[in-house]
């Protein structure tokens, strides 16, 4: 397949170029775009084939359901069944990097939602991504435009490292302003939710409206045998680099010493900006400061993808707080990980 590769400003945005990304998806294709969160792989949700086609472009089961993407709350009308809860959440975190679970109408295909009687929505941020939904006139189906299991990709060069001749067009809007993947929400019942992925909007944030909020338990830790994942997501393996992750639980000193016994030629060291000076020979990476979650989230995927381009065996990590917008990073950094947490 032929992809065509253009650039946008969300400051200044061709609408010919969007025009000619809307074509693509209302023909049945598939359009790559940039979100505030990452990337997504986008195709028209109220199409069966587009749908079959994005589970094929990145190799993904068929039973781990899409999110549709509108460009106004009130557009979940015509494919789910809402309530004054969503439209509390809306209120608050629409546009924006919130995704919510809601009983799904019959227009959105099954495909789409992988099966299930619910569809996730969300409304994104990002001004080109809501022109294009806009542009094209129905929602669009999209997950993050990476190949399954790799991490989501939060620039224009990972998503061609992944879906280069796997889609019709790819949109490069430059860096992903968060990068990591919206908060999802399932609403339960009146006035509660139940966190499914954590993200930037923190669980925190949800409680301030007054809302219940259960945190699932696969947000932290692995399914247990028997255990039913509420998000089919959450039984795949996730943003693993190639390279072995590991996360050390301990403070910087015990950190330190645990690694300078690894081989600097093995390992890269992911750590935070006041200590980067303390593994002399070893390959480093500035994480930010240690409670710049802002920072860390913004580098992590593209963190691992890098390097994941060099030839080193192990990767160690702290493992970060499980606060505020520390859980999305907990969240990926186990599951990157493979759950290889080392207690010092
Ligand atoms: O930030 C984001 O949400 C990005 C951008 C592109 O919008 N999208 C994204 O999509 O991360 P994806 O497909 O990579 O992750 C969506 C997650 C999956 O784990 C999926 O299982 C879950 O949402 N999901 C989708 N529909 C669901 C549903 N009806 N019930 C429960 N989980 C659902
Ligand atoms: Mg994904």
């Amino acid at each position: 397949m032929i992809t065509r590769v253009v650039k946008l400003s969300s400051d200044d945005i061709d609408k010919d170029l969007i025009k000619d990304a809307a074509k693509i998806i209302l023909d049945g294709g598939l359009v790559v775009f940039p979100t505030e969160t990452v990337y997504g792989l986008g195709a028209d949700a109220t199409s069966a084939e587009a749908a079959t086609k994005i589970y094929a472009a990145k190799g993904r089961p068929s039973d781990n359901p899409l999110i549709i993407h509108i460009s106004t709350p009130e557009d979940a009308e015509d494919y789910t069944y809402t309530s004054p809860l969503y439209y509390k959440l809306a209120k608050e975190f629409m546009p924006g990097p919130i995704t919510v679970i809601l009983p799904a109408k019959n227009s959105v295909p099954r495909e789409t939602r992988g099966g299930l009687d619910t569809v996730a929505v969300r409304c994104p941020e990002n001004p080109i991504a809501n022109a294009l939904i806009r542009a094209v006139g129905r929602p669009i189906a999209a997950p993050s435009a990476n190949l399954s299991g790799s991490p989501s990709p939060t620039n224009a060069e990972h998503v061609i490292d992944d879906m280069y001749g796997r889609c019709d067009m790819i949109i490069d809007g430059g860096d992903s302003d968060f990068g990591l993947e919206s908060t999802i929400v399932k609403i339960d019942g009146e006035n509660s939710v139940t966190l499914l992925r954590p993200g930037k909007i923190t669980v925190d944030d949800i409680k301030k409206l007054g809302v219940e909020v259960e945190i699932a338990s696969a947000v932290k830790s692995d399914l247990k045998a028997g255990e039913i994942a509420l998000s089919p997501g959450m039984k795949y393996k996730h943003y693993a680099p190639k390279t072995e992750l590991f996360l050390l639980d301990g403070e910087a000193s015990s950190r330190v010493e645990y690694i300078l016994n690894d081989d600097p030629h093995l390992t890269a060291v992911i750590c935070y900006s006041d200590e980067v000076d303390l593994f002399p020979n070893y390959k480093v990476i500035d994480f930010g400061a240690k409670t710049d979650y802002i920072t860390q989230a913004h580098l992590l995927f593209k963190v691992l993808r890098d390097l994941d381009k060099e030839n080193y065996t192990r990767i160690y990590a702290p493992l970060p707080s499980a606060e505020g917008v520390g859980l999305a990073l907990y969240n990926r950094m186990i599951r990157a990980a493979a759950h290889k947490i080392i207690k010092l």
